[in-house]
């Protein structure tokens, strides 16, 4: 296998020539939704709009500030400053806000800041920040997910991607506090999510006092004991950013062995993640763009934390999904608001969710936020905005 960086500068065309078409496209969007919190696409393929509190609406604006960060297009900065805006109603919001303020305000506000200094992102990313340490369980030390679970004590695995906030909360802060909370939260996840051959459950409900599993739950896969493939993908880069903002080897371990486990269920199917690793034989065959855009942003960073020999396997295996996906899934359309195709929300469970009630195949903010980072990491691209 050949090391990560020869990969990088064999793969340096593609990187440029997918770059150079996806800049062009959402540089019109930006423009474009400069002023609407979106999520997905509309029947005409134009951004529709969410409100506030939804947990995908950092996605957007931080999409544009990290191409602010690369191209220093001027209106890039403009539609990440107007959504940070627009995204502050979700303060005043009837209940509390929920586990995914992470997503929300970290690659947002905490983007924002680190690009601008702007002491209102800073603000904006601190509040989040605080009410994602609230929910911190102090004896079965973890973050408990939803508002309207608490007589359930449930934690998910997409949270990985939630706690590079405390991390960060914490340097800026220069107070370790956050940063307990979001290792003691990684290292039970470690503990009763990641399985044995690297696979991860979505859902654990757990022992408010021990901490230990009292049952696992199907969540956004075909069943449980399945592989829910965005799940494995937040696991994969949720535990190698907390490695990047620990420097605890058990972190990046864990990350590694997530990444072997999706790869190998990968490269039989041309590279092209299912929606569940483990859904039946006979079933349709459902992607899931997302966890591909996002599980390549995890090898990627993966390789450049292990010695370039070593690292090559794992840019090797992301080159090829983002390869393997540029081909099926982009839509370098200019007039609609769509870049990767093929997202999936949650599997369809025969029975008890339609393939549409399921939201099979459709376009989703967080595909071309993960596929553009992907992309800018393959150039070279140093801004991490987790
Ligand atoms: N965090 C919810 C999802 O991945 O769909």
């Amino acid at each position: 296998m050949k090391d990560f960086k020869t990969i990088l500068k064999e793969n340096r065309a593609f990187a440029e020539s997918t770059f150079e078409k996806l800049n062009k496209k959402t540089l019109q969007m930006a423009i474009r939704s400069r002023e609407k919190l979106v999520d997905g696409v509309n029947e005409n393929g134009l951004h529709k709009e969410v409100e506030p509190t939804w947990w995908t609406t950092g996605f957007f604006g931080g999409m544009c500030y990290m191409l602010y960060a690369y191209t220093k297009n001027e209106e890039y900065l403009k539609t990440g400053k107007a959504q940070e805006r627009l995204m502050d109603a979700a303060f005043l919001c009837e209940r509390e806000l929920h586990h995914d303020v992470g997503f929300q305000w970290h690659i947002l506000s905490g983007a924002g800041y680190t690009l601008t200094g702007d002491e209102d992102s800073r603000r904006r990313a601190f509040y989040a920040a605080a009410t994602l340490f609230s929910r911190f369980v102090i004896d079965g030390k973890y973050i408990i997910a939803w508002p309207g679970q608490k007589e359930k004590d449930w934690t998910i695995i997409d949270s990985m991607m939630n706690i590079p906030l405390l991390y960060r909360t914490s340097e800026l802060l220069g107070d370790d506090r956050f940063a307990r909370v979001a290792k003691a939260h990684a290292d039970t996840l470690i503990r009763t999510h990641v399985r044995e051959d690297g696979s991860v459950a979505h859902i654990v409900e757990h022992d408010r006092e021990t901490g230990d599993v009292i049952c696992t739950y199907a969540g956004q896969g075909c069943a449980v004991g399945s592989s829910w493939s965005r799940g494995q993908a937040w696991g994969l880069y949720g535990f190698i950013l907390s490695y990047i903002h620990t420097g605890e080897k058990r972190y990046l371990d864990t990350a590694r062995r997530i990444a072997d486990y999706f790869l190998s269920e990968v490269k039989d199917y041309g590279y092209l993640p299912r929606v569940d690793f483990r859904a039946p034989e006979d079933a349709p065959l459902y992607y899931d763009s997302t966890a591909g855009a996002c599980a390549a942003c995890g090898l990627i960073e993966l390789a450049k934390a292990l010695p370039e020999e070593e690292g090559g396997f794992y840019m090797d295996g992301a080159v090829r999904m983002l390869r393997a996906m540029e081909e099926k899934f982009v839509n370098y359309d200019t007039e609609n608001d769509h870049l990767l195709d093929f997202g999936t929300v949650r599997y369809p469970i025969p029975g008890v969710y339609t393939p549409e009630q399921a939201k099979v195949h459709i376009s989703i903010i967080y595909g071309d936020y993960f596929f553009t980072e992907a992309i800018l990491k393959l150039l070279g691209s140093d801004f991490l905005p987790w």
